[in-house]
């Protein structure tokens, strides 16, 4: 199986990394995690990363740098010395700066735990609780200058119930994160897509 090599970025617990790494082990999504970059040294994609052996797993300190941009250079060097040719960032909390998302324009992915465009933002899941939608979900999209605003590749639909939590509401997000993110991957290493607009259209 060919494997398309790619970065992930996450500041998180890393269970969308988890996901991603176990669909491809189990040969459903034909992508080679080749780098792991973390902004945050106790986050637990970090751990999950060399516990799976990934070839570079790498913690950045954003206090090491002068400002946003050297530190997403950083991130982006580190990026293109791995040969990775997708960003994939799966939990990332830090805002990207404009250099890099032209840097990797239609390379990078993100994955977020609402209906895009409804509820954008850290607090997408309590944001629609409070907000009183019945049904929310999770988008995955490409990454442009807009937060949570580029292009959507795909979406799932999760139903709001009455004793829901954010806690208990964000666990069944997450549960279809974890088939979205590597079925969503595995589309996009076989098959190509064009805009039309905002629009994504597969071409097969
Ligand atoms: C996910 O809900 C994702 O949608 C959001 O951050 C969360 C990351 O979770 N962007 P994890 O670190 O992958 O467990």
């Amino acid at each position: 199986m060919k494997r398309v090599p790619v970065a992930v970025m996450a500041s998180g617990r890393g269970s969308n990394l988890k996901a991603i790494l176990e669909a491809a082990e189990r040969g459903e999504c034909p992508v080679r995690v080749a780098l792991v970059i973390s902004d945050r040294p106790d986050a637990g994609a970090l751990e999950i990363a060399r516990a799976a052996g990934i070839a570079e797993v790498i913690y950045l300190n954003p206090r090491d740098y002068a400002d946003r941009q050297a530190f997403d250079a950083a991130c982006g060097g580190a990026i293109e010395a791995a040969g990775c040719d997708w960003v994939v960032l799966a939990g990332y909390m830090r805002i990207l700066s404009d250099a890099f998302v032209r840097r990797f324009a239609g390379r990078a992915i993100n994955i977020h735990p609402a209906l895009l465009p409804a509820f954008p933002g850290a607090h997408a899941v309590a944001d629609a609780l409070e907000h009183g939608v019945k049904v929310t979900g999770c988008t995955v999209h490409m990454v442009d200058e807009k937060l949570d605003g580029g292009p959507i590749l795909a979406q799932t639909t999760v139903p709001v119930l009455g004793d829901d939590t954010a806690e208990t509401l964000h666990n069944r997000i997450h549960a279809e994160e974890h088939k979205l993110y590597p079925a969503t991957l595995k589309r996009l290493a076989e098959e190509t897509f064009h805009l039309d607009g905002r629009r994504v259209i597969w071409n097969s």
